[in-house]
């Protein structure tokens, strides 16, 4: 008789951690292989989130395919409509005969395990494997011993590491940009990438309407000029003209605030101010719009750094960065004298724009009496290092 382990679940997407816990399972109770079955139709979870059933097969199947103890089978997303665990079950049984079957649960599903209404029946086609998750064994194995004397079910108990590494957590990574290197097979990140999967896409049509409707006639304006001229930006300086576009728009979203309103802001997003930004309030549109723009329309981090150091700059800027901070200086509505030299040499050396529109922001500051913000010199500085 051959056993197999059957590992069920959305795979939304598959990690490392569910590899290990296969692993686990095969070595520490001597089975001879692994089922990995992504679910077709998740319940309970919002489906936004979800991949398409055959990226997440495709998936799995890569996940597993250097492993021969792993397999991955597609028998639950090629069946219509919600599965239910009895169903995979007769059907596995009928396609293999002879085969011994243990489904593999957390504690967390061992707990409901009660409440499901079948589990009887369910118990007909397979055993019970349960992996320990951050839990202490004595807990499971009592409640291995209560399912034992209320239904007579054997439930084989795994120890696993704790491994820190959620489908969630990954979605998140993505979202953030930030690498999903050695949480996922390295197949499994290429087909991520190749495929784009689990990148949110800004709604632009949404952003427009919102701005169209929190800024004044000529801010909004002002805010497409500055997207259009940034784009060109993006182009010359070869970044994500996507990002650089919502960045533009939004770049604003907070200018037409009254002031108790943006220190609700300040204090509800708990942003910090140094001593120039409490007595310069034309600065706080930036950063707080950074932060409405991460919650109304869950920006990353590179475009929440592009609106939120739009005003006063920083040193050591992302093209991103740098991009919006010289649109915003030189949109095709802007007449100060000096904006043809600087609108000029934006395409030539974006650096040395942003030095000349500092040096021009400062000695204006100067002029009224007003305070420098340390970031603008500091910025101003870090590009003169760099010219050297
Ligand atoms: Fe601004
Ligand atoms: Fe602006």
């Amino acid at each position: 008789m051959i056993s197999v382990g059957i590992m069920g679940g959305t795979f939304n997407p598959i990690h490392n951690g569910h590899l290990i816990i296969a692993n686990e399972v095969l070595n520490q109770l001597n089975i001879d292989k692994i089922f990995f079955i992504p679910v077709g139709i998740p319940p309970h979870k919002n489906l936004d989130e979800v991949v398409s059933a055959d990226d997440r097969f495709k998936m799995v199947e890569l996940a597993v395919k250097k492993n021969n103890k792993f397999e991955a089978l597609d028998i639950e997303i090629k069946r219509p409509g919600f599965t239910y665990t009895i169903d995979t079950l007769k059907t596995l049984n009928e396609i293999y005969k002879n085969y011994k079957f243990y489904f593999i649960i957390g504690f967390d599903t061992l707990k409901e395990l009660h409440t499901w209404k079948q589990i009887e029946e369910i118990y007909k086609y397979c055993s019970f494997v349960v992996v320990n998750r951050n839990s202490d064994k004595k807990n499971i194995v009592d409640l291995i011993k209560h399912y034992n004397n209320l239904y007579g079910l054997q439930i084989e108990y795994v120890n696993i590491p704790n491994i820190e590494i959620s489908s969630s957590s990954i979605r998140d990574k993505i979202k953030n940009n930030r690498s999903i290197k050695y949480y996922v097979p390295d197949a499994v990140e290429e087909y991520i990438i190749a495929k784009n999967l689990y990148r949110k896409n800004i709604e632009k049509e949404e952003i427009i309407n919102y701005i169209k409707h929190n800024l004044d006639e000529k801010r909004y304006r002002h805010s497409i000029n500055v997207s259009k001229m940034a784009i060109k930006l993006a182009q010359k300086y070869n970044v994500d003209k996507e990002k650089v576009e919502i960045a533009a728009i939004l770049h604003d979203v907070a200018k037409n605030l009254n002031l108790e309103d943006m220190l609700r802001y300040i204090k509800e997003f708990g942003i910090n101010l140094n001593e120039v930004d409490i007595k310069s309030p034309q600065i706080l549109h930036s950063y707080i719009g950074a932060y409405i723009a991460r919650e109304k329309f869950k920006v990353d981090d590179d475009v929440f750094n592009a609106i939120y150091y739009h005003t006063v700059g920083r040193k050591d800027m992302s093209m991103i960065e740098k991009i919006i901070f010289i649109a915003d200086v030189i949109e095709e509505e802007r007449n100060f004298e000096g904006v043809e030299e600087i609108r000029k040499q934006a395409f030539e050396d974006i650096d040395l724009a942003i030095i000349k529109s500092c040096d021009s922001t400062i000695k204006y500051l100067i002029e009224k009496g007003l305070l420098i913000h340390p970031n603008t010199i500091e910025l101003r500085n870090s590009l003169l290092d760099m010219g050297e």
